[in-house]
Parts: structure tokens; sequence; C-alpha cells
């Protein structure tokens, strides 16, 4: 997509709210693609926000504030993405209508194709174009989002004086940045790994063809760690990080890495087994990492070898420009791939 028309003030500060973290990524368009204007994150207290709900929308917000004015951010239109158990994303398959038709049959027939009360979401949706070879039918991406769940974001983030202009969805938001960074590159498996969920988006000529949220993540291990070890958290999560020697519990903490890792390889090969079943023609070129779990030593290789694929540790901002006098590039380019969707958010213009 190329809009050169739209300077700074029309792309929208993206906000990534983490269960682990929260993300802030302010991006300019340039003529060469973009640059990044500000990076940063913040951790969150253990709790604050759970699949997807904000539960501490107070420290949620002053973490966000700091974090805007610690990075001298002045514009307020910001966006957002939301995923997990409040946001449904379908592809419905329609006889051909024109736009008004189809919003109206959205509207009427929702319900059957969603297991939410239609008064309880908003609705949005998409026709997917050249996507059927039925010139009589049409593909449609049906988004429902909890409207409790999106109005807590909105009422938190318009408590801070910000305008709210977009609403995303964490596999919307990584596979724009994606496309960005590699548009000839599209038949490829995307998995996020956060704190708390995993994303599967596996594109094939660009398009999502299969998607998925597994409520896997690396907070799984600090639990373990905690667990098995009887100590807390923090600790648990120093440990997992490698901040503290391991000690005599060295060969504890790796079994509970193979033992995890293990589980989430599965998850993912199911997905690019269900991908290849149907894709047989259109091999995939290779499985593209982000999130913070993304970062476990060793874990690229096992997924290689588990795979068959190679697998790359995404930096989105390995294609953009910067000024190296305000961004550490070594920061830059470690905090790349737990940007991913705040910078899939930064890329979209407000004017939508
Ligand atoms: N080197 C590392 N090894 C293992 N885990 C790591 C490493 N660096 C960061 N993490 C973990 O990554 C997680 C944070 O990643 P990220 O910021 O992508 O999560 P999040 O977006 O807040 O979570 P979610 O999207 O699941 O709600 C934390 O659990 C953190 O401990
Ligand atoms: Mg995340």
């Amino acid at each position: 997509m190329s809009l050169p028309f739209l300077s700074k003030d029309n792309l929208v500060v993206g906000v990534d709210i983490g269960s682990h973290a929260v993300k802030i990524c302010q991006l300019k368009r340039t003529d060469k693609g973009y640059s990044v204007l500000a990076i940063g994150s913040t951790v969150l207290p253990e709790g604050a926000v759970d699949d997807g709900t904000l539960i501490e929308p107070e420290i949620v917000s002053k973490a966000i504030s700091d974090l805007l004015s610690n990075l001298k951010i002045k514009s307020k239109k910001v966006g957002f993405s939301i995923s997990g158990y409040s946001v449904i994303v379908k592809k419905i398959n329609l006889a051909m209508m024109d736009d008004d038709k189809l919003e109206e049959h959205i509207t009427t027939e929702a319900e059957q194709y969603i297991p939410f009360d239609i008064e309880d979401v908003y609705l949005d949706f998409q026709a997917l174009k050249g996507e059927t070879e039925n010139p009589d039918r049409i593909e449609v991406m049906l988004v429902a989002a909890k409207k409790e769940v999106v109005d807590d974001y909105l009422n938190m983030l318009e408590g801070l004086g910000l305008q709210p202009v977009l609403v995303d969805v964490d596999g919307f938001a990584l596979e724009n940045t994606y496309e960005h960074s590699y548009p000839d590159n599209m038949n490829v498996a995307l998995v996020d790994i956060g704190a708390s969920k995993m994303n599967i988006n596996i594109l094939s000529n660009g398009l999502s063809v299969v998607a998925r949220d597994i409520v896997v993540g690396s907070r799984q291990l600090t639990e373990q760690i905690q667990a098995t070890l009887d100590i807390e958290y923090d600790e648990a999560e120093s440990l997992k990080l490698g901040q503290n020697p391991p000690g005599e519990h060295q060969q504890q903490i790796e079994e509970i890495f193979s033992s995890t890792c293990t589980q989430w390889v599965l998850e993912i090969k199911k997905a690019i087994d269900l991908y290849q079943a149907n894709n047989p023609d259109s091999p995939l070129s290779k499985l593209v990492l982000s999130g913070g779990g993304s970062k476990i030593v060793g874990l690229t290789d096992f997924l290689e070898k588990e795979t068959g694929l190679e697998v790359e540790l995404f930096n989105p901002f390995a294609t953009m420009q910067y000024n190296s006098k305000k961004i550490d590039t070594e920061y830059l380019n470690s905090i790349g791939p737990e940007m991913a969707i705040a910078s899939g958010i930064a890329i979209r213009p407000s004017v939508i």
C-alpha cells in the first residue's frame, strides 16, 4: 500500500497493551517508507491485563501516560489492538452482493456467524477482493469485538486525554507490519509468542488463510519455574531471563523450557499441517517469529529442526530509517520482535 500524501500527523501512535508489557511506537512516513520517531516499552504488574481484558485500568493508564511522557510523544491520536476471547475473526463466504446489501446482511445475519449476543458486540467487516474463483460468491472477513472490553480500553485512553481513533486486532497488525517489511515474500507463517498467548497467522500470497490465538506463552515458563522451585514470581522471571544464575536448579529449568517449547512447537506444526493440506501447491517459504517469547535462546533452531522451515526473528524496524542520535541501534534491534504488533498499529493512517 502506498500513501505518499500522508504526513506524520496522519499516522496513529501504536499502543500495544500486552499482558506483560505496554509497547508504544510512533512512526513517520518518508519517501522511502517509514522512519521510527519513538519506541518504548514498560512492564505491567502481574494481573493488570488478563486474556486481552483490562483488569486494573488505573495501573495501565499510569504506565501508558508515563511512557508517552518519557518518549515525549505529543500526538493524541492513538490506535490500540485487541485479542483473546473478546474478539472473533471469521471469514465467511456469501452470495455476491453490493456494499449496501452486504452491510445490511451482516448486521441482520451476524448472529449466525458469531457466538455472542449481537447487542454486546461491535461489528466490522471487509469484503476480500479477488478471493474466490466463483464470480457469484464473495469472501468477507467479519470481526466482532465485545463492547464492554473495547469500551474499557476506550475509556481508559480517553481518560488520559488521548483520542483513540483506531481499534486493530493483534493478528491483523502483525500481518500489516510484516507486509511492509517483506512485500515480496507472501507464503509465510507469522508466529507471535507473547507472555500469555501465541498468535499464528499463515499468509498465502499475502492473504491470511490460517489465523488463531492459542493460550500459551512465556509466562507459562515463569509460572512453572515459580511452582517447581517454590519461589516468588519476580525471582522466577529473573531466572527465566538468565538475569540470575540457575545454580543447582539448572536441570529443572532446562526441562521446563524443553517441555513448554515442545508444546508450542506442536501447536505451530498443527497450523502448518492444516495450511499444507489445503495449499499443497504453495509451500511456505519461512516462519517469522516475534513477541518476547521468540527471544528464548535456542527456540529458532529448535523450530527450524521441527518444522523444516527457515525461521527468522522478526525485526519490523530493519527496513525503517531512524535517528541514531535519538534511538540506540542496539535497543531498536533488541526490542524489534516485541514491537511487531505496536509497529503494525503505528503504520495505520488515522484517516480510516
Ligand atoms: N530472552 C527471553 N527469554 C524468554 N522469555 C522472554 C525473553 N525476553 C522476554 N521474554 C518474555 O516475553 C514476554 C513478553 O513478551 P511480549 O511483550 O511480546 O508479551 P505481551 O505482548 O505483553 O503478552 P501477550 O501478547 O501474550 O498478552 C514475557 O513473558 C517475558 O518474560
Ligand atoms: Mg502481545
